[in-house]
């Protein structure tokens, strides 16, 4: 089942990213639950991926109200939106700031307030403190070449990664959960290590198959 999963994979792959290509060659609205965001090319698509979608289910199974949520890397912003309808106080934080300029006018049309942030990672969040933390990260191992890529590739060794889990400790506490989605599609044992190596543990919460594609909820605990 495996291989046969991997070899249709190899030869759909192509067709899906001309696809997506072709569909992002221009800034696409995106709904969910009455709420509208505008998804420039440069932004990750919600659309026709699978761990946005996975996120802004989850987050119904989370008590928001009254509570500080950051979604770290929040591209077109929805989770951030989603989450403020249903409660909570949120920080949405991105480096693509042509995401970020989408997400504020998306806020005033949709009448959800949410803090927006331009951040490389926790750079500009330094004295924060948050009851969530939601991250969908970019997480295939090359180089991104510019903008559009860093929702993507994570750097050949993994330097987002390297990053994320030398900073997230100063962010988990017992008041603090931290969940992180990833696929199967990466090396969740690499990634795994790098956490282990900042004395991050990742605990799968959540295990969820879809068209043919598993993905993991995991809590990022110290
Ligand atoms: C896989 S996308 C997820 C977008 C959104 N959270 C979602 O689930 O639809 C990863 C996001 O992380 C952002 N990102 C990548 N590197 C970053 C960094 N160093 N600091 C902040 N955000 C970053 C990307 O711009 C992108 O919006």
């Amino acid at each position: 089942m495996g291989r046969l999963r991997t070899f249709i994979k190899s030869i759909s792959k192509p067709f899906l990213n001309a696809g997506l290509r072709f569909y992002y060659r221009k800034p696409r609205k995106y709904h969910y639950q009455g709420i509208e965001v505008v998804v420039d090319p440069s932004v990750f698509p919600p659309q026709l991926t699978l761990s946005t979608k996975i996120l802004l289910e989850f987050l119904n199974t989370l008590n928001l109200e009254d509570k500080d949520l950051l979604e770290l890397g929040c591209g077109s912003g929805i989770i951030s939106l989603y989450a403020k309808k249903l409660g909570a106080r949120v920080t949405a934080s991105d480096i693509n700031e042509i995401a970020l300029e989408n997400l504020r006018k998306a806020a005033s049309k949709n009448d959800l307030e949410v803090r927006v942030i331009h951040s490389n990672l926790f750079d500009r969040l330094a004295n924060d403190t948050f009851h969530y933390i939601i991250i969908n990260p970019p997480y295939y191992p090359k180089a991104p070449k510019n903008m559009k890529e860093k929702a993507w590739f994570c750097g050949e060794n993994f330097e987002y990664f390297e990053d994320l889990f030398s900073q997230l400790p100063n962010y988990l506490s017992s008041d603090n959960e931290t969940y992180l989605i990833l696929s199967q599609d990466c090396d969740l044992k690499h990634i795994a290590s790098i956490a282990q190596k900042n004395s991050i543990e990742l605990d799968v919460v959540k295990t969820i198959t879809k068209l043919g594609e598993t993905n993991y909820i995991y809590q990022a605990r110290l």
